[in-house]
């Protein structure tokens, strides 16, 4: 049996931040890990009504500090994080982040990686892409984050019809729901493995 202490989560997100509140949820019922931040780099981001609801931490982050210089790993540390789950965060992870939770950093993509990736490609954009290359199906990829933009490696993948009506709000609507039953669990699995 498994006496490890309970592993804590910052979620990076600037968007409405729906997963972040899912993720949230899903932890506060078990005993591997719990979130204990949310990093953001918008004030209007929703993600932040979303840790006050929760009285989770919140940390905004600015770009220069970010990207050129501590990267806030002090407040990253300071906060106990173990792990760092990005989920609609649009800003490359600088290398010091990279380096220092190797392997413990991901992201969810909300199309089928290797296609519809890269700098650019978020939000409907993803779906707009899908659409128009006429795509039969689309879904998730769970990855690892590296220095480049949904280039490490897959944890997981899983898939979505993708119809001939279906718009950016409907095909976004139905990758969504894949996103909220899907990321919790492979989180979970990915941080009982690292135990
Ligand atoms: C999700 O679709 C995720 O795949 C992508 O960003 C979106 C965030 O959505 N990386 P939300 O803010 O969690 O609703």
């Amino acid at each position: 049996m498994s006496t490890s202490r309970i592993k804590n989560i910052a979620i990076f997100a600037s968007g409405t931040g729906t997963n972040a509140a899912n993720i949230i949820q899903y932890f506060k019922q078990k005993k591997t890990a719990k979130v204990v931040l949310i990093v953001y780099n918008n004030q209007f981001a929703g993600v932040l009504k979303i840790a006050e609801t929760n009285s989770i931490h919140s940390l905004i982050i600015q770009k220069e500090k970010f990207l050129k210089g501590d990267a806030y790993i002090p407040e990253l540390k300071n906060a106990g994080v173990d792990f760092i789950v990005l989920a609609g965060f649009l800003w490359k992870i600088p290398a010091l982040i990279i380096n220092e939770y190797r392997d413990k950093i991901i992201n969810i993509h909300p199309a089928l990686l290797p296609k519809f990736g890269g700098k650019g490609m978020y939000g409907n954009f993803v779906h707009e892409a899908v659409l128009s290359a006429k795509e039969k199906e689309s879904g998730i990829t769970i990855h690892f984050v590296d220095e480049f933009y949904d280039n490490g490696k897959t944890i997981f993948q899983t898939t979505c019809p993708v119809y001939e009506n279906d718009t950016t709000e409907t095909l976004a609507k139905r990758v969504h729901e894949l996103e909220y039953k899907y990321f919790p669990k492979v989180i979970e699995e990915l941080i009982e493995k690292k135990q």
